[in-house]
């Protein structure tokens, strides 16, 4: 067998160099040369070809296995019903989101259950996951924990303990002495995540993989990564605030419609069961709110949207948001000024999803242009005097129409259990229809006082 040795190959045009070069010598392009193994096991013979006979489909038993259910009722539901046994699950998150204390929590709640787990942490010292563990509910402190970060070491670690679960954390700093470059480099979270993946099913370690993501969503880890692993999992939200939301952006074992809810509390993370109560009960109903109604994954979810407008003195204005997707709020402002009225070209725009709840679906377009309509005049939105906001939700289309979005009877039967009237929604819809727009502007600042309305009734 040839001794290890890596070379950098070109993600472009396969190009391959001895060395890490900032432009590939093969196409030109920058930076896209990445770190690999060579020589390291010989060339297969094929022989074992003639002894494998495909098999038809329906003849090929899948046993249902039991899951580990983690007793952390938003993460099961989000996984589809607990960690599949031998399956490899990354979590990905931005640094301070809660990744280590939310794996800390589910091992010791297996291990309470009586199962084998394993904190293997590259991060922190021992010391420092105790420190965490002991601030922790339930039986936290008592998973075995090894710190280390030399990926051959971690490995023999697995296949001595055996673990039923267990947590890498994190996926950027183990390093695989073999290759050059530094841990966290493209080429070496795609080796260590491949070596892992592969003691996993061999050994049947079921495997949390905690991968960071900046800030930006630009991740030197994680999205590389998804085709390897069974599970992808995202844990969003503002680490200044107190809200996380966890969702599935792959699942080879459930759905990927699931998300769950949870709070940053003192004592690690809580689930939120009823997170609509708490953000329309906190809505201000001042002009620049309104409540979207939202689906988190399966589930409708309240919340508000809050938007300031306010004359710039810079060029290109303000563009700031938090909780939504930046390039979607571009196309509001676009559709808004053409086919609204309202033009904030030469104004500081900045929308807000409060509570450090993610809501990103295009479903939020039609609240993100009342608030920002709303904002712009100062006039609060809904009949004046009611006793509850107004809620709305649908996508703008390009030329001003409301379009229809999945699930509008769940978000429809959310706002109603609050009260919420009127629910401004697509055509097609059992709330209040608004075909454009126009319309639903009009309809938003023109709704006569309740009063009013009832008497006429
Ligand atoms: P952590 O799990 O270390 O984040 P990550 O692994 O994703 O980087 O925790 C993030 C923050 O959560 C940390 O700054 C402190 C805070 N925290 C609490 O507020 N309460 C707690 O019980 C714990 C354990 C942490
Ligand atoms: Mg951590």
């Amino acid at each position: 067998m040839a001794r290890a040795s890596s070379v950098h190959v070109c993600s472009v045009c396969a190009h391959e160099e001895p060395r890490w070069h900032g432009r590939c010598p093969g196409c030109g392009e920058w930076n896209t040369l990445v770190e690999e193994l060579r020589g390291r096991s010989a060339p297969r013979q094929g022989g074992g070809a003639s002894a494998i006979k495909p098999i038809a489909l329906a003849d090929v038993s899948a046993p249902e296995v039991p899951r580990f259910e983690t007793g952390i009722g938003e993460l099961d539901r989000v996984l589809g019903g607990g960690i599949v046994p031998g399956s490899v699950v990354l979590l990905g998150g931005a640094p301070g989101i809660g990744k280590s204390t939310l794996t800390n929590m589910v091992l010791g709640n297996l291990a309470a259950a009586g199962r084998r787990t394993l904190y293997v942490s590259g991060e922190e010292s021992t010391a420092q996951v105790a420190l965490r563990a002991a601030r922790l509910p339930g039986a936290a402190l008592s998973v075995p924990a090894v710190a280390e970060t030399d990926l051959e070491t971690v490995v023999a670690i697995l296949e001595r303990e055996l673990p039923e679960v267990c947590v890498i954390d994190s996926v950027q700093t183990l390093d695989a002495r073999e290759l050059i470059s530094a841990a966290g480099s493209v080429g070496q979270v795609r080796h260590v995540a491949a070596r892992i993946v592969g003691v996993a099913k061999r050994r049947r370690i079921a495997v949390l993989l905690v991968g960071h993501v900046t800030k930006d969503g630009a991740l030197a880890g994680p999205r590389v990564l998804e085709h390897l692993v069974d599970c992808v999992l995202a844990f969003e939200g503002e680490r200044e605030r107190s809200y996380r939301t966890l969702r599935a952006i792959k699942n080879r074992f459930g759905s990927t419609n699931e998300a769950g809810v949870f709070e940053m509390r003192q004592g690690g993370l809580v689930e939120v069961l009823d997170a609509s109560a708490r953000f329309v009960k906190g809505a201000t109903r001042a002009p620049g709110s309104v409540v979207l109604a939202a689906m988190e994954g399966s589930r409708p979810l309240l919340v508000e949207v809050q938007a300031l407008v306010s004359p710039s003195d810079i060029v290109p204005p303000r563009r700031v948001v938090n909780g939504l997707d930046r390039n979607r709020l571009a196309l509001v402002l676009a559709v808004l000024a053409r086919h609204g009225g309202v033009a904030l070209g030469g104004a500081d725009v900045f929308v807000n999803v409060v509570g450090g709840v993610r809501v990103d679906e295009p479903g939020a377009d039609l609240a993100v242009a009342l608030a920002l309509a709303s904002a712009s005049r100062g006039v609060a939105l809904g009949p004046p005097g009611a006793p509850t906001p107004i809620a709305a939700f649908g996508e703008l289309g390009l030329t001003g129409e409301l379009r229809w979005v999945a699930h509008p009877e769940r978000r429809i039967a959310e706002a109603r259990r609050f009260g919420l009237d009127p629910v401004l929604a697509p055509r097609g819809t059992e709330a209040t229809e608004v075909a454009t727009l126009r319309a639903a502007l009009e309809t938003a600042f023109a709704s006569p006082p309740r009063v009013a309305r009832a008497a006429a009734a």
